[in-house]
């Protein structure tokens, strides 16, 4: 079932959205050479508390840390380390926050130092595919057009979409219906409604779209290597268009 948020829940999901924002601006300056991904989790997960929330993920299916930290290669779910990011390195921060329960759940890719211009187009092309899926995020568009329009996009520019990971409906569980493939066919799937509350996050590998879950049950990482990035914003769709929840 496809909950239709009210304002009161709109509003808690807002000041979620806005602390795990809070939180990405406090990581973001962190993200150089020498930093463990452990350092960046701590500084989350404080600004996440000290602004009356809690870590969605710490705990989540067993999750055993506050944010993920996906280096190059991995995908999602990277679990904070005491390895240390070294120049040329691209890292996916996903962060969750529960406010009141209600969450927030945002990700970003960010580049440690200067990166390759490989590394820079796979950035860019994540990053604006979310946007474009974005433009789908209206009354009078389903789920599939969301899925088509970041599918088209990221293959246009030779980067594959990984199949086994997607989007989803977010409220007071971290993960809701409906599922949101980032790949798909337009004008299929749920049709779009004024209070839905969803999280839209496309993954892109540089090579093939296989993924594989190493021994450790939770890091995901692209079966050839190569890198991968990470883009997510928690939107509420609105009477004209969207609005989105994960910022400042
Ligand atoms: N943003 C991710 C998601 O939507 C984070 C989940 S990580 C987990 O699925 F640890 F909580 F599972
Ligand atoms: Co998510």
């Amino acid at each position: 079932m496809i909950l239709i948020k009210s304002p009161q829940e709109i509003e808690k999901m807002r000041i979620a959205g806005r602390i795990v924002a809070l939180a990405h601006q406090a990581i973001a300056p962190l993200i150089k050479p020498g930093v463990t991904t452990k350092e960046i989790e701590m500084v989350a997960d404080k600004v996440i508390r000290a602004n009356g929330a809690t870590p969605s993920f710490k705990g989540y299916g067993g999750y055993p840390a506050s944010v993920c930290t996906s280096v190059n290669q991995v995908l999602v779910h990277g679990i904070p380390s005491n390895t240390k990011l070294k120049e040329g390195d691209i890292i996916s921060v996903d962060i969750g926050a529960n406010y009141l329960g209600y969450h927030g759940d945002s990700a970003w890719t960010y580049a440690v130092g200067k990166i390759s211009k490989q590394a820079e187009a796979l950035l860019k092309v994540t990053h604006d595919s979310l946007f474009i899926g974005l433009e789908n995020a209206k009354v009078g568009k389903r789920v599939g057009d969301i899925s088509h329009a970041v599918q088209t996009y990221v293959e246009k520019h030779g980067f594959s979409i990984p199949k086994d990971y997607g989007g989803h409906g977010i409220g007071s569980n971290l993960h809701e219906e409906p599922f949101i493939p980032n790949f798909g066919t337009a004008d299929s799937g749920v049709a779009l409604r004024t209070g839905m509350v969803l999280a839209i996050e496309p993954m892109v590998h540089i090579g093939h779209d296989e993924t594989e879950v190493l021994l450790d049950d939770w890091t995901v990482v692209s079966k050839d290597g190569s890198l991968t990035a990470h883009y997510e914003h928690t939107v509420v769709i609105t009477e004209t268009g969207y609005e989105i929840l994960t910022k400042l």
